[in-house]
């Protein structure tokens, strides 16, 4: 009878087993394969490209036998409407996450909705939603970087270009007389770097003289549009540039190019990224410094993540702050350290 008994239990014990171990491989089933669609604000950003090109590699290194990974890049062309409609399709598609660079950060509820009745989480990217919308539900994260961080670092950069170099006061009157270059309104990136980098220059002691403000949208067609218009203003008058990214500094520098100004009336340029096209104009000698927008460990994270949300492997690694969101360090370049930049992101080009 015991023995009896023994055996049953036995049998129930390995059923149950052979129970688990099914639903094991079925969850190593769906997790063996993730699709991942990503929608971002516009095709044209050079930023953005280097970004994505990033994350496509770091996707490359995280494959393995049991792990496909597949991605879908769809462009929003500036259109919030047009990117709610691509992610009703990439989900359609069957994405089973989904990295989403907002048009407008304010608006992100009908994506949430569609992701949310889905199951589908989302790592949003580079263009911060608010906090109250990030809480809407646990799957939401964030991937980015703060934006004060980097504005300090421009105004540090600019502080010490100044205090070492008394030929950029050209005119002699004791102030740098400067103008800004700002991305879109209402980007976190913008307005924050703006006031970061100002008030970093005034705590240093750098009085300054603010000649213009121009919204360029990021863009280095508009920026040397906008650049060339304060130059026909101001004339020789402009002692530095401080511009919310590399394109629109190279911008700046396109129109004084195209207006022939000689060295010794040019005044100095300032960007944000460390672009590939902005870390050469540093080697040219072009523009005078940036910070590094830190593309590549975003990549990664983002990369990380997205594996981590479906498989739950690797959550721990990640580096959470306010619970659902990873903020990457920025860090300055200048003539003397531009190299080891470019090689850090050429390495990442290179695999
Ligand atoms: C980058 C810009 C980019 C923008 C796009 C910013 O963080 O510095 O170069 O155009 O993000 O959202
Ligand atoms: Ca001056």
């Amino acid at each position: 009878m015991k023995a009896k008994k023994g055996a049953i239990l036995a049998l129930t014990l390995c059923m149950a087993s052979q129970i688990l171990c099914a639903c094991a491989n079925q969850s190593g089933a769906a997790s063996d394969k993730i699709h991942i669609g990503v929608t971002y604000y516009n095709q044209s950003d050079t930023f953005l490209n280097g970004l994505l090109e990033g994350f496509r590699q770091e996707l490359e290194t995280l494959k393995k036998d049991d792990l496909e990974l597949t991605m879908t890049v769809r462009d929003a062309a500036g259109s919030q409407r047009t990117q709610n409609d691509q992610v009703k399709e990439l989900i359609d598609a069957g994405c089973s996450v989904l990295c989403v660079n907002l048009v407008d950060r304010a608006e992100p509820s009908e994506i949430i909705d569609l992701a949310r009745d889905n199951d589908v989480p989302i790592i949003f990217f580079n263009r911060e939603p608010v906090a109250e919308d990030l809480m809407q539900w646990e799957k939401l994260y964030y991937v980015g970087a703060y934006a004060e961080q980097s504005g300090i670092m421009q105004g540090e950069l600019a502080a010490e270009a100044i205090q070492s170099d008394d030929t950029i006061d050209r005119n002699k009157d004791g102030k740098i007389q400067y103008v800004v270059l700002e991305g879109e309104a209402g980007h976190q990136d913008a307005i924050i770097r703006t006031e970061n980098a100002v008030d970093t220059l005034k705590n240093s002691g750098i009085e300054l003289e603010k000649l213009s403000y121009q919204i360029a949208n990021w863009n280095r067609a508009q920026a040397q549009n906008r650049m060339e218009q304060l130059v026909s203003q101001y004339h020789d008058e402009i002692e530095l540039v401080l511009a919310n990214n590399d394109d629109m500094a190279l911008g700046a520098i396109d129109a004084y190019k195209k207006l022939n100004y000689t060295e010794s009336t040019l005044p100095v340029f300032f960007g944000i990224d460390g672009t590939d096209v902005g870390l050469q104009a540093i080697v040219d000698d072009d523009m005078w410094g940036s910070v590094y927008n830190d593309k590549e460990g975003q990549a990664e994270a983002m990369a990380k993540l997205a594996v981590a949300v479906i498989t739950g492997d690797g959550m721990n690694e990640l580096d959470f702050e306010k619970e659902r969101c990873i903020y990457l360090s920025y860090s300055k370049v200048t003539r003397e350290n531009v190299e080891d930049y470019i090689k850090y992101s050429g390495e990442g080009a290179a695999e």
